[in-house]
């Protein structure tokens, strides 16, 4: 029997290759997407026929739709949606941000999840069978400079994952949310630094970041664990991360 479709938004870098990998690895059928259809094909080669790779821009609800049914109808029912794709756009305090930015980031880490969610959720309920997987992140939960917006999009998609549990209860369905620290290996901090490579570089240097296996290995034990469990969400840090104390600005 051939093993189930997991289809991984965000995966021509970073956490989602590495997570493509990984379900790859196991014989899942993986199912990549991205907008960067050349380093989709990179990865497509890497794992071999049972990887599919697929075109989408994620802020583009008919995209996304047609996508799905495309996926549906070529390969089969989609067991598992791991919703990646996700970006921070800057890094200035909010009173500096341009508004453009702040829309993009709730395009991508907001409105994405949302509509790939909403084109695989109802036919995961109707096969009764399926397990959703966001990607979060501490900054959903703790406070930091320059967060504002793109802590704001992950906070919502901690609690958007448990309102879906509690649609979905008296089903088999299931939802996670997995929620990393500081992550290496990634473009995430050249697309936060607009390209600056050198001080995204510097982000992570001598800090012994997560790897981008490391949330890999996370994403896809949530997936491996018996179907009687759901893992409502993981909070991943490296152990050279922690909260970090509160902040008092004193007047002299
Ligand atoms: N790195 C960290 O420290 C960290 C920590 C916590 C959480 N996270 C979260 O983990 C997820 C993955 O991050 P990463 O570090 O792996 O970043 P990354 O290397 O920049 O990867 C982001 C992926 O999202 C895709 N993407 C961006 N906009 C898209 C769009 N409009 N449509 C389709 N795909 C789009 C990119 O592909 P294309 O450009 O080819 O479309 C890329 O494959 C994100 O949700 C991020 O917020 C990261």
């Amino acid at each position: 029997m051939s093993k189930p479709i997991v289809v991984i938004t965000g995966a021509s870098a970073g956490i989602g290759a590495a997570t493509a990998r990984r379900f790859g690895k196991e014989g899942y059928r993986v199912v990549a997407l991205a907008r960067r259809l050349d380093k989709l094909q990179e990865l497509q080669k890497e794992i071999g026929a049972h990887c599919s790779v697929e075109e989408v821009d994620v802020t583009s609800a008919d995209q996304v739709k047609e996508v799905i049914e495309r996926i549906e109808k070529k390969l089969g029912p989609i067991a598992i949606l791991v919703n990646n794709a996700g970006a921070a756009f800057g890094i200035e305090p909010a009173q500096q941000c341009k508004l453009e930015d702040w829309k993009k980031c709730v395009d991508v880490n907001i409105n994405g999840v949302l509509y790939c969610t909403h084109a695989v959720l109802p036919l995961m309920v109707q096969r009764n069978l399926g397990h959703i997987i966001n990607l979060g992140s501490i900054a959903g939960h703790y406070a930091y400079p320059g967060g504002n917006v793109y802590g704001g999009t992950k906070a919502f998609l901690h609690q958007f994952s448990l309102n879906l549990r509690a649609d979905l209860l008296g089903t088999k369905v299931r939802v996670s949310c997995i929620e990393p620290g500081l992550v290496g290996g990634s473009e995430f901090s050249v697309i936060r630094f607009r390209g600056d490579e050198k001080r995204a570089k510097g982000i992570y240097e001598q800090a012994n970041a997560l790897e981008v296996d490391d949330i890999a290995e996370v994403i896809y034990f949530c997936a491996a664990v018996p179907s009687r469990v759901n893992i409502n969400t993981i909070e991943v840090m490296p152990v050279t991360q922690a909260p970090a104390a509160l902040t008092v600005h004193r007047s002299t």
